[in-house]
């Protein structure tokens, strides 16, 4: 376990994130940049890193709790990470992803889950996903005082109805159906909106109705802002990856060279070095340690262990 890091000052010239701010970014035409985070050391780099907005996404059932879909992760997972989260930013705003089954009973479920993402583990706001009967429980969440980003298109919690993973809005149609939904979710005062795979024609087409920043993933570069999936950018994870995913590092591999080094290390007893990762002892305490060990009877103690 590593001694508890100190954070690195604020370099000073970085705003903190409100949502006034966000909607003068949009106003100014300045590219909003949102990433997921789901544990403390990684909001810290992420914070560090300078992004605008982190969310604690729903992603995390499968890129951290290995799930093979958004669905089975539950409020208490969400919040323990969430919380976590919290405790490692300063800047940006933090937003908490409403798992599946934490607002579609009634706005009343609704609004309570949203207040526990802001009572215990500090959100500045929610995001749900969908339209239709989400459009209510976003209006109830925005009435009780709790901002709210919608999130259209491919909706991962209900992604076997949409037929899978793929994008949404490829037929004039479908398109209509996301037009009204996102439009739905900005009438009743959501403050932002993510577009997730949509074909880029259909985000140019839709971003003039627009007055509220819409952070595309998947969804082209007319968009006010962008978001992608922590583990996806830095390629930590292994699983599908859509064709919008773009790869800036490749830590799993440093991962695993790092642990392959360890590894050899420790079976070759190269690690610890004596003098590098050692603690020493006077020599007069050590002398007494040795005549305790020789005076004492310290053999035969019992162990349950027989092999
Ligand atoms: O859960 C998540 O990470 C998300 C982003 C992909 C927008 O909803």
């Amino acid at each position: 376990m590593s001694t508890q890091p100190t954070r690195k000052p604020d370099p000073g010239d970085r705003q903190l994130m409100t949502l006034p701010r966000i909607a003068e970014m949009k106003r100014d035409g300045e590219p909003i940049v949102m990433v997921t985070a789901y544990d403390y050391p990684s909001a810290q780099m992420v914070d560090e890193a300078g992004v605008d907005i982190v969310l604690v996404g729903d992603t995390a059932a499968m890129v951290v709790l290995g799930h093979p879909a958004t669905t089975p992760v539950g409020m208490d997972e969400m919040l323990m990470m969430t919380s976590a989260v919290r405790r490692g930013l300063d800047r940006p705003l933090l937003i908490g992803d409403m798992p599946f089954g934490s607002y579609e009973t009634s706005n009343e479920q609704a609004i309570e889950n949203a207040q526990r993402f802001v009572k215990e583990a500090g959100c500045d706001a929610v995001k749900l996903e969908r339209g239709g009967a989400s459009v209510d429980r976003a209006r109830a969440i925005v009435r009780s005082g709790i901002p709210v980003m919608g999130h259209v298109g491919l909706t991962p919690q209900t992604a076997t109805a949409l037929g899978g993973f793929k994008a949404q809005g490829r037929t004039a149609e479908a398109a209509a159906k996301l037009t009204e939904d996102a439009l739905a979710l900005q009438s009743v005062g959501c403050f932002a909106i993510v577009f997730e795979a949509i074909p880029s024609a259909v985000t140019e087409a839709l971003m003039p109705r627009l007055k509220i920043p819409v952070i595309g993933i998947g969804a082209g570069p007319a968009t006010d802002g962008q978001v992608l999936v922590l583990h996806d950018l830095l390629g930590v994870y292994e699983g599908h990856t859509p064709k919008f995913i773009k790869r800036y590092a490749n830590i799993r591999e440093e991962t695993l060279k790092g642990v392959r080094g360890y590894a050899e290390e420790v079976r070759t007893r190269k690690f610890p070095d004596e003098d590098e990762h050692t603690y020493s002892i006077p020599p007069e305490e050590l002398e007494e340690y040795a005549r305790y060990l020789e005076e004492e009877s310290l053999v035969g103690t019992d162990t349950p262990w027989d092999w």
